[in-house]
C-alpha cells in the first residue's frame, strides 16, 4: 500500500479547533462517542495548537501497540501525567524505559506473586474487621486497603498512618488534575501532593533497606541501585510510580464492583454462591483463585464497562505508515478503551452489566486490540497479574461477609474521565453482614 503524504483521515464537518476543545474539555467521552458515531473508528480532530489521531480501529490498535510499539512515546493526553508520572515506567520511553521493565518484570509475574495471597487476605480481614453494618464509603476503604497490600506485598515495609496521607494527596491530584494551568493555590495545592507522594517513597525506600531480600519488587529494584543500574533518582520516580498505578487503580475497580453488584442482587447472589461452594467457609488460598470464576467474570466485566485507565495517548516518534495514511513524526494519537469496550460487535448489549459474557474462557477467545483495561503490548500494564489476583480474593473474602445494598437515595459517584475514569463523588453503600459473620471464616 502506498503512503498517502500528509492525507489526514476524515474529520467532524460542522466544527473548529476552538469548538474542538471547548467539547474535549467538557465531556471528553460525548465528544469521542461523536466522532466515532459521524465519522467511524479512525478520525482526526483539530485543536488550536495540534492534530490528533482518534483510533477505535482493532487492527489498528494492535499496529501501534504492537507492531510498531517502539515507534510511539507517551503522550500526555491529560498535562498532568508527566507532573505525576515523571520519568517512572509508565511515562518514560526507549532504552530507560526497556531497562526499567527488564528489572522489574520478573518480580511481577504470576509465578512469583503466590506468596503474596495469604498477605493480601490478612490484610482484606484487618480492615473488615472495622466494618459495622450501614452507610460504608467503598471508594475509601478500597483505596486504604489497597495501599497497604502493596506496600506490605511488593515493598516489604508497612505504610500504617501514611496510607491516609498518600489517600488525601491521591484524591488532590485526581481533582486537581486538569488545572494545571489554573489558580496558582490549585497549582500550589497539586505540587504539594505530589511532594508528598515522593517524600513518602523515599521513606519507603529507606525503610526497605533493611528489610529482607526476599526477590520482591522493591528489594529487587534495591538490589539493582546496589549494583548501580539504577540512580537514586530514578528509584523514587518507579517507587512514587508503584505507590500510585498500584493502588488506585485496583481500588476503584473493586469499589466500582460492589457498586455493580449492589444493583444486580442476582450477579451478588451469584458470587456468594461460587464463594461458599469453592471455600467452604475458609479463607481464599493460592489454588482457590482459579475456581472463583464467576469473581474474576465480575471483575473483567467491571473495569470493561468502567476502566480506570479510560484513554491512553501516543506521539509518533518517527513517521509511521498506518492505513495508508503517514501519521508524521511528533503528531499525536488517542486510543479509548471506554470506546472500544463498547464496540456491539464485541460485547453484544454493550451498556449491560453482565458478568455472564465472560465465562468459558471467553476472554482468550477475542480479538487481540478489543479490551484494553490494562493495554497490551510490550508496555501492558505490568501489576495485571497483581490486579487480578488481589480483586478476586478481596472480592471473595468481603463477600464472604458482607452484603451490599444501593443506598434509598442511591447516591450518583460522579464519575469523571480525567487522568483516570473515577467516581470524584465516591461510591457510597449500605452493608449488612451476610449469613457468615467473621467467626465461622476459617484460615
Ligand atoms: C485494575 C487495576 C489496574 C488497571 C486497570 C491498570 C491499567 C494499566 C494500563 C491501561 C496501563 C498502560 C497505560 C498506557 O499504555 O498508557 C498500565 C501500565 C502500568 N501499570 Fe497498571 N493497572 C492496574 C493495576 C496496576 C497495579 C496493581 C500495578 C502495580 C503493582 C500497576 C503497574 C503498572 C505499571 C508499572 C505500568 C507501566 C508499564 C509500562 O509502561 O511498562 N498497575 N496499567
Amino acid at each position: 500500500m502506498s503512503i498517502q503524504p500528509e492525507k489526514l483521515p476524515p474529520t467532524l464537518a460542522d466544527t473548529s479547533p476552538l469548538a474542538n476543545g471547548i467539547a474535549l474539555t467538557r465531556d471528553p467521552l460525548a465528544f469521542f462517542t461523536r466522532l466515532q458515531h459521524e465519522i467511524g473508528d479512525f478520525a482526526h480532530y483539530v485543536l488550536s495548537d495540534r492534530v490528533v489521531y482518534f483510533v477505535n480501529d482493532v487492527r489498528l490498535v494492535r499496529e501501534i501497540l504492537i507492531t510498531h510499539e517502539s515507534r510511539f512515546a507517551k503522550w500526555a493526553f491529560n498535562e498532568s501525567f508527566r507532573a505525576i508520572f515523571g520519568k517512572g515506567l509508565i511515562g518514560s520511553h526507549g532504552d530507560l524505559h526497556s531497562q526499567m521493565r527488564k528489572i522489574a518484570h520478573p518480580p511481577m509475574q504470576p509465578s512469583r506473586l503466590g506468596r503474596y495471597v495469604e498477605i493480601i487476605v490478612e490484610l482484606t480481614h484487618k480492615r473488615l474487621e472495622g466494618w459495622r453494618e450501614g452507610q460504608i464509603d467503598l471508594s475509601r476503604e478500597m483505596t486504604l486497603l489497597t495501599l497497604e497490600v502493596i506496600a506490605r506485598a511488593l515493598f516489604s515495609v508497612p505504610l500504617g498512618a501514611r496510607a491516609e496521607t498518600i489517600l488525601q494527596a491521591t484524591e488532590t491530584l485526581l481533582r486537581l488534575n486538569t488545572k494545571l494551568g489554573g489558580a496558582a493555590e490549585d497549582v500550589a495545592a497539586f505540587e504539594k501532593a505530589n511532594q508528598t507522594i515522593a517524600d513518602i517513597a523515599q521513606e519507603v525506600i529507606d525503610e526497605a533497606k533493611s528489610a529482607p531480600e526476599d526477590g520482591g519488587l522493591l528489594p529487587t529494584l534495591l538490589a539493582a541501585h546496589r549494583e548501580g543500574l539504577i540512580s537514586a533518582e530514578q528509584l523514587r520516580e518507579e517507587v512514587r510510580t508503584f505507590v500510585l498505578a498500584g493502588h488506585v487503580t485496583t481500588a476503584q475497580s473493586l469499589a466500582c464492583a460492589f457498586w455493580l453488584v449492589a444493583q444486580q442482587p442476582d450477579a451478588q447472589k451469584r458470587i456468594r454462591e461460587e464463594v461458599e461452594a469453592v471455600l467452604g467457609g475458609k479463607s481464599p488460598r493460592l489454588e482457590d483463585i482459579p475456581r472463583l470464576s464467576f469473581c474474576e467474570a465480575v471483575m473483567l466485566e467491571t473495569i470493561r464497562l468502567y476502566p480506570p485507565v479510560w484513554v491512553f495517548g501516543r506521539e509518533a516518534l518517527v513517521d509511521v505508515q498506518l492505513d495508508g495514511f503517514k501519521l508524521t513524526a511528533g503528531r499525536e494519537l488517542v486510543i479509548c478503551p471506554w470506546m472500544l469496550h463498547r464496540n456491539p460487535k464485541i460485547f453484544p448489549e454493550p451498556e449491560s452489566f453482565k458478568p455472564e459474557r465472560w465465562e468459558n474462557g471467553a476472554r482468550t477467545r477475542l480479538p487481540r486490540g478489543s479490551y484494553l483495561p490494562f493495554s497490551t503490548g510490550a508496555r501492558n500494564c505490568l501489576g495485571e497479574h497483581f490486579a487480578m489476583m488481589e480483586s478476586i480474593l478481596v472480592l471473595a473474602s468481603v463477600v464472604q461477609e458482607w452484603k451490599f445494598r444501593e443506598l434509598p437515595e442511591r447516591p450518583d459517584p460522579g464519575w469523571t474521565p480525567q487522568l483516570l475514569y473515577w467516581p470524584r463523588r465516591g461510591i457510597r453503600l449500605d452493608l449488612a453482614r451476610s449469613g457468615e459473620g467473621p467467626a465461622q471464616i476459617r484460615p
